[in-house]
């Protein structure tokens, strides 16, 4: 990465917890203040890239080897493409710094590419770039990502980004998606750090915004519960997902 950016990011946060390399000193220090206020993260965001893993490689156990990723943040420390070798990955999203930095570290993979996309109008992805990335994006399911970004969306408009979201793919398409749990209640300093725009979610509430995506019978856990490979991570709740399917 060459720019210097002057505002932390969360996405570069989350490399930094995650023992990446992709991240600037001011990400360091905005991750080290919230972890003076909060407690320690690395361990929780590792739980979380761990569920990204399992969603995405159960997806493609069960045939789907393309993915459309929303808030895909940084593609790096075993994002969906590292966990689903040769699967055709479009990552998007919001941030024109987090794009720029992802396209740096997918160039050159040939079923690999990373566009600016806004989850809240999944329908302006460039169309273009879907049929080049995802060839098949209209006539077989595609797995669709979700995870690290709701708690950027009020109610409203992640019921209607969900919406839209179903509306875009085919039959047998499937959601792998996460929210923040109210964990941070009890961390006022910490809840503040995310300023006025975060949302945290009850479970039965983000049931609700789901609207026709059906869950799989797994439900809505906590993310080191959702299918484990072996021991449960000891782990806050802090977030919650589920695998959904239309
Ligand atoms: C907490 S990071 C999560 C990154 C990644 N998904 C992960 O799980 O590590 C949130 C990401 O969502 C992006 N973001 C926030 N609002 C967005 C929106 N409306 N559409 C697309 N991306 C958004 C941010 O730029 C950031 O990269």
């Amino acid at each position: 990465m060459t720019e210097q950016p002057q505002a932390p990011s969360t996405a570069r946060m989350i490399d930094y917890w995650l023992g990446g390399t992709n991240h600037h000193p001011v990400d360091v220090a905005a991750a080290q203040a919230f972890e003076g206020a909060y407690g320690p993260c690395a361990a929780i965001f590792r739980s979380l890239r761990a569920f990204s893993g399992r969603a995405a490689r159960h997806i493609a156990a069960e045939g789907v080897d393309q993915f459309l990723v929303f808030g895909a943040g940084i593609p790096a420390q075993g994002n969906v493409h590292q966990s689903v070798p040769g699967a055709h990955v479009l990552y998007t999203d919001l941030d024109p710094q987090i794009v720029a930095a992802g396209r740096e570290l997918v160039a050159g993979l040939g079923n690999v590419g990373y566009v600016p996309g806004d989850a809240a109008d999944p329908r302006r992805i460039d169309t273009d770039v879907l049929d080049r990335t995802l060839p098949e994006w209209t006539t077989r399911p595609v797995g669709l990502i979700f995870l690290g970004l709701a708690a950027f969306l009020d109610d409203a408009t992640l019921a209607h980004a969900l919406d839209e979201m179903y509306d875009l793919v085919p039959d047998g398409s499937r959601l792998a998606f996460d929210f923040d749990a109210m964990e941070l209640t009890a961390y006022p300093e910490a809840l503040a750090m995310m300023g006025p725009g975060f949302h945290m979610r009850e479970p039965a509430d983000f049931g609700a915004l789901l609207g026709r995506w059906r869950v799989t019978d797994d439900g809505i856990v906590p993310v080191a519960r959702w299918r484990p490979d072996g021991p449960v991570e000891q782990v806050p709740d802090a977030f919650w997902g589920g695998l959904a399917v239309k």
